[in-house]
């Protein structure tokens, strides 16, 4: 579809979108050229003035309605009237840009849990609940992990030269209390397997251990198949 083509479509049908975080230099970026194609925005953000001054600037730029909202999006005991209330507002959402983050300083970020804590708020856990009440995913166990995940990778980075080792163990279904009763439990790997591997991969100083090693093999595959595809998976 060419430009032009994309613009007329839009105008007879303007897109409906929430942003969450409107105050961020990207999502005023996008929401510019959104606004230019005529679509209806509602804008969340945590400072009013500077929210008020972004909504001004879209009107000028032709967005066919906009609305506003002041949230600081930490608060996740507020996303879900605040969602209602914007999607009611909108009569409807086509696409939510979720924008807001903070990027903080590495050095007291590393000194203090409190101010990690903060950021995984505002990063993380407010997104994450942003997401649920948006599309009612139920990834969250698979999200936490990727989180730890990534997470370990960046502390091995950083204490791997001081001669400390980080094992990262991604263990598939093992027959434990968390899993009891689970479909097809009678498949899951025992627990003395697993431990075993685990203790091998310590004494091997390893990075990351799947285990059963099949794990290794199915990961491989699974981080391989393409998102358009791994979409319609049902997994
Ligand atoms: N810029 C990059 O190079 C880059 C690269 C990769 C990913 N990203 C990500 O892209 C997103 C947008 O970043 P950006 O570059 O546009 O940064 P930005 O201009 O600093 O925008 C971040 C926005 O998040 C808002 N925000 C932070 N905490 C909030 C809270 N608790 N409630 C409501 N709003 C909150 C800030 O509001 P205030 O104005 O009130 O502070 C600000 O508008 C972020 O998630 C960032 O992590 C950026």
């Amino acid at each position: 579809m060419s430009n032009e083509t994309a613009k007329n479509t839009a105008a007879k049908n303007p897109r409906k979108v929430l942003v969450l975080g409107a105050t961020s230099g990207i999502a005023m970026q996008v929401c510019r050229l959104l606004a230019e194609q005529g679509a209806q925005l509602f804008l969340v953000a945590r400072n009013e003035q500077k929210l008020a001054a972004v909504a001004a600037d879209l009107k000028t730029r032709g967005a066919t309605f906009i609305d506003t909202a002041v949230a600081d999006l930490d608060d996740t005991s507020q996303h879900a009237s605040l969602l209602s209330h914007a999607v009611n507002a909108l009569g409807g959402c086509d696409v939510a840009l979720l924008a807001h983050g903070v990027l903080g300083d590495p050095a007291e970020l590393d000194a203090s849990f409190e101010k990690a804590g903060a950021m995984l708020q505002t990063n993380l856990v407010s997104p994450v609940s942003l997401c649920m009440w948006l599309g009612k995913a139920n990834t969250i166990y698979g999200a936490s992990k990727a989180g730890l995940t990534a997470f370990l990778g960046g502390l091995r980075n950083r204490i791997d030269r001081e001669g400390v080792t980080v094992l990262t163990i991604k263990p598939g279904p093992v027959k434990t209390s968390m899993t009891a009763g689970m479909k097809g439990e009678e498949k899951f790997a025992d627990p003395k397997k697993v431990a075993a591997q685990i203790v091998n991969a310590i004494d091997k100083k390893m990075d990351v251990l799947y285990t059963p090693s099949i794990w290794l093999v199915i990961m491989f595959v699974v981080k391989h198949i393409p998102e358009r595809i791994f979409k319609k998976l049902n997994v």
